[in-house]
């Protein structure tokens, strides 16, 4: 997740790119840069900061120039540094690229450049290859170049590049990653998304994968690998400025929700091989036999994270036969936990990478020779740093302050540990972790089937109901425990419903005192190695008049006939549940919270970022 603008025509391009990146901010924003046309040579400035840092540092400084390039970055590679920011140049300097998306094969391709090529690489990024590339493969055009360059990478972008040696002229391609060409009067545009051209232009081509664009003040171009000139649509935009931002969407935890097929994807990719059935989690650094003589793990968080902590602790205990323990980071930063080095590892999760308790309780691992191994969100936070290793859930930037796309991310992400260190530690047989790899893969597309429109309006319904009352009731055993405090936590902090939620078993040891007749109570039932226990519960609550609402798995049509209302997840395997059966509960929120009228994205007295105590 990060921005592209780019501009040529007989304007100022400098203002142009800046009001279009500070547009494009809400999708990344650790740091930024723009290449600028001047006569033969091209100006890149670039900084790690704000947009309004960059511009403020610039401005003034640079003479009035026609042609430019844009990015604001969200960092996936490399920390958010001035080197790291894009635009990149190629070695002499006459090739600006920025990207967005992941060149998985970059190392390979660095590789290749610099060792037989003989290539100069300044940042860390995957990006710079790209630049390195078009100069390597230019022949006199500049799209010539970036298509070899598409022929030879693997992996995500949307990628557009400009050269000193061709004066006034854009070319873009992508796959995977959005990409748009704005059209003006006598000048044009690129952009990652309409948002950042919607003062100059309501009229764009949308670029499909495959597709290639050359872009001048005059003419666009649009061609497919091979060559030919394909005749485009135009595609009239008709989204106001801050409905564009949001994608469409009303409020951006709605987009957030819909973006959970996409940031699963995300971060599975590179990290499942699913012919070979196993888990690559080649980017951390722990040594085979370190992992295999640990004899216990913390998980360490807050809020969102720390439930999805709990998740982590079931399939970690089941698939690696590893006991865990999940701490709230309040409490354990203060409880004096006893941690052993070489013994015991920290699993901090946080999407902020910020929050102030995770911190120190990182910090606190640290100090005793416990290893901590953060996951994470945002490249180059704190937490990243100060970690041992770091697992990156690649979510995007999560801008609404209910996290839903973060926590999903959260618990692939602890899946990913769970299979990891089940098959280093010889705890998980081959073709079990082969089957629950497959079954990851297949995650994405069955979240897509929730997201269907058929299914939200089935939860609006239930949630405008919900939305009268003032309490409410959450229930689950085991998995289904964890996800119901996830559950009840979205409710209460966006529609200010009160909500608890109790593991089923106990509602006989004090909470069924509080069910009376009509009180709604969301049960999980997804768990079908305990689904009578789970259903015993429902008939309590039936027989004292409380109204439930189960999701349950396709297929039990029976549980339906008990219960006023039900939600049905398509088959998944028991462990894996809790990625789709959290989606209807974020969505009920949702629901509730705009039937309510409540401010969604900004709950009250909360905040995105928790860097205090
Ligand atoms: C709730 C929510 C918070 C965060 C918590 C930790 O929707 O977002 O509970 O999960 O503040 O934040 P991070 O993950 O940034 O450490």
């Amino acid at each position: 997740m990060c921005g592209i603008v780019g501009y040529t025509g007989p304007r100022e391009a400098f203002d142009i790119l800046i009001e279009g990146l500070k547009k494009l901010e809400y999708r990344g924003y650790d740091s930024a840069g723009l290449a600028l046309q001047d006569g033969d040579r091209i100006r890149v400035v670039k900084a790690a900061g704000s947009i309004a840092a960059l511009e403020k540092r610039v401005r003034g400084q640079i003479k009035p120039l026609q042609v430019g390039l844009g990015h604001t970055r969200w960092a996936t590679h490399g920390r958010p540094t001035d080197e790291n920011a894009h635009p990149h140049l190629s070695c002499c300097g006459n090739f600006a690229v920025v990207h967005n998306g992941i060149i998985e094969n970059y190392s390979a391709l660095r590789d290749w450049l610099r060792d037989e090529k003989g290539h100069v690489f300044r940042s860390e990024t995957d990006t710079e290859v790209l630049a390195h590339l078009l100069e390597e493969f230019y022949a006199g055009d500049l799209l010539e170049a970036l298509r070899r360059t598409a022929e030879i990478v693997e992996g995500s972008y949307a990628m557009a590049a400009l050269s000193a040696h061709e004066p006034g002229r854009l070319v873009c391609a992508r796959k995977d990653s959005p990409l748009i060409i704005g059209l003006g009067e006598g000048e044009n545009y690129i952009a990652s998304d309409i948002t950042a051209l919607l003062s100059h232009t309501r009229r764009a081509y949308i670029l499909e994968d495959g597709e290639f664009a050359s872009v001048t003040a005059e003419e666009v171009k649009i061609s497919r690998a091979g060559g030919e000139i394909l005749q485009k649509e135009v595609f009239t935009v008709k989204w106001d400025a801050v409905a564009a931002e949001k994608g469409g969407y009303n409020h951006f935890m709605l987009k957030e929700i819909m973006e959970q097929p996409t940031a699963v994807r995300e971060t599975l990719r590179q990290r499942i091989d699913t012919a070979a059935g196993r888990v690559n989690l080649n980017e951390l650094n722990f040594a085979p036999e370190e992992l295999c003589a640990l004899e216990k793990i913390y998980i360490i968080a807050c809020g969102t994270a720390y439930h999805a902590g709990l998740v982590g602790k079931y399939a970690i205990e089941k698939l690696a036969g590893l006991p865990v323990e999940v701490d709230l980071a309040s409490e354990f930063r203060y409880r004096e936990p006893i941690l052993l080095k070489q013994k015991h590892l920290v699993i901090t999760v946080s999407q902020s990478g910020e929050t102030a308790d995770t911190l120190a309780a990182l910090r606190l691992a640290r100090r005793k020779g416990v290893r901590v191994l953060a996951v994470t969100n945002v490249v180059g936070s704190s937490v990243a740093r100060e970690a041992d290793e770091v697992l990156y859930t690649r979510a995007g930037p999560e801008i609404a302050v209910a996290s839903t796309k973060a926590y999903l991310t959260q618990l692939i992400a602890l899946y990913l540990v769970a299979l990891y260190l089940g098959d280093l530690r010889k705890a998980l047989p081959s073709e079990e972790a082969a089957r629950l790899v497959r079954d990851l893969d297949r995650l994405p597309g069955l979240l897509k089937q929730i997201l269907a429109e058929e299914r939200l309006s089935e939860l609006r319904a239930y949630a405008d109901r919900l939305a009268r009352w003032e309490n409410a009731f959450f229930l689950g055993r085991n998995l289904d425990y964890a996800v119901a405090m996830e559950g009840s936590l979205k409710l209460k902090e966006i529609s200010y419903i009160h909500a608890e939620a109790y593991a089923a078993g106990e509602l006989k040891h004090g909470p069924l005192a509080l069910i009376t007749e009509g009180i709604p109570v969301i049960v999980l039932a997804t768990q079908e190695s305990i689904l009578d226990k789970t259903l015993s519960n429902i008939q309590e609550v039936n027989a004292r008049g409380g109204a439930v609402f189960a999701v349950i798995p396709e297929g039990r049509g029976e549980i339906a006939r008990q219960v006023e209302g039900a939600f049905y997840l398509p088959p998944v395997k028991d462990l894996l549940a809790p990625v789709l059966s959290a989606v209807p509960l974020q969505l009920i929120a949702y629901y509730a919270a705009v039937a309510r009228g409540c401010s969604v994205d900004k709950p009250r007295n909360l905040a995105k970022s928790v860097t205090v105590e």
